[in-house]
């Protein structure tokens, strides 16, 4: 009989997802998922296992990959976004790398139009006043936000999450809605609700609400430092449910705290699960816990995807969502 293929799993993913894994794969999970698995440990799993089946949280680079001999042909992100991996050096191993590109995209969209509601309604603000028991009763100038209606949201990313955000924004709450691609005008096709900017700042001028969709890389990290948030208009907010290396963190909580900026809605952030201190400090700041795709439906998808790329790769078929290095 042949053998099952070894498939390493670095977190627990949602039951249905263990199961099918576990009826067809010889499985190796951690004991407890309490933590990230280190780079030794990655680096481990790598040389022992046919197959890694990774998230965000495992940080995979070229000296992990480079360490010795690898057994691994496969390794299958569970999520989109792959800064975290080195395609580049695990191409250069014989690794391919496949993510779930098409499994997450309406509940990111769905957090960032809550994001963007908490921070204009200063929804975090009121919850925590109530909690703390200091509601005193209603009061007609009580936390008064600003309305998303008749606003104009820049989409910095036009991709599949943006293009998500667009229709909830423009066709749902009625904002006008603006969007640049990574490299100027956007790449796909414009719905008649969507205007194109021609750059980035000449949108920065122009919007109020400006909502981040590109992947982490090399070009886009720290693409809203303080000099560009500078440019963003006063009065404007920020969302970012992308990657928390395009936000400098320091120089958005002095824009914030100096009030050029009237706030920020945060799921992403550049040394998960640490937050700029800084940014804990501002009420007008909305912190999440990178809460992007976690829906029961999203991760389960994400999950079966991952298994189905496993499956392809193992039985000598095209991969599903093969990664290329860019
Ligand atoms: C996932 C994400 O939760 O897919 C992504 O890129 O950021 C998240 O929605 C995460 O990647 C899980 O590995």
């Amino acid at each position: 009989m042949q053998q099952r293929p070894v498939v390493a799993v670095t977190r627990r993913l949602p039951d249905a997802v263990m199961e099918v894994l576990a009826r067809r794969f010889t499985l190796r999970t951690p004991a407890v998922d309490d933590a990230p698995l280190t780079p030794g440990v990655l680096g481990g799993l790598l040389r022992d296992c046919d197959a890694v089946l990774c998230t965000v949280t495992d940080a995979i680079g070229r000296e992990t990959i480079e360490a010795g001999p690898v057994r691994t042909r496969i390794l299958a992100n569970f999520g989109a976004g792959i800064n975290h991996i080195d395609v580049g050096a695990a191409r250069g191993a014989g690794i391919a790398v496949t993510n779930t590109p098409d499994q997450l995209t309406e509940a990111t969209a769905d957090l960032t139009m809550a994001l963007m509601l908490m921070t204009l309604r200063r929804l975090g603000e009121g919850e925590r006043m109530l909690r703390a028991g200091q509601w005193a009763g209603w009061r007609p100038t009580d936390f008064l936000g600003h309305d998303l209606h008749g606003r104009t949201l820049g989409l910095v990313g036009f991709g599949r999450i943006g293009q998500a955000v667009a229709r909830r924004a423009a066709l749902g709450f009625g904002m006008r809605v603006v969007a640049v691609g990574r490299h100027g005008s956007p790449s796909a096709a414009l719905p008649e609700y969507v205007a194109a900017a021609r750059t980035l700042d000449e949108m920065l001028g122009d919007v109020e609400v400006v909502s981040l969709h590109v992947p982490a890389s090399p070009d886009t990290w720290h693409l809203f430092n303080r000099e560009r948030l500078a440019r963003m208009r006063p009065g404007a907010w920020l969302i970012n449910t992308a990657r928390g290396s395009l936000v400098e963190e320091g120089a958005l909580a002095d824009a914030v705290a100096t009030g050029h900026l009237a706030g920020a809605g945060l799921d992403v952030f550049e040394a998960e699960p640490q937050v700029h201190p800084r940014l804990l400090d501002l009420s007008g700041v909305v912190l999440l816990p990178h809460m992007g795709s976690a829906t029961v439906a999203a991760r389960q998808a994400m999950g079966m995807r991952a298994v189905a790329n496993l499956e392809a790769f193992f039985g000598g078929r095209p991969l599903l969502d093969p990664v290329v290095v860019p």
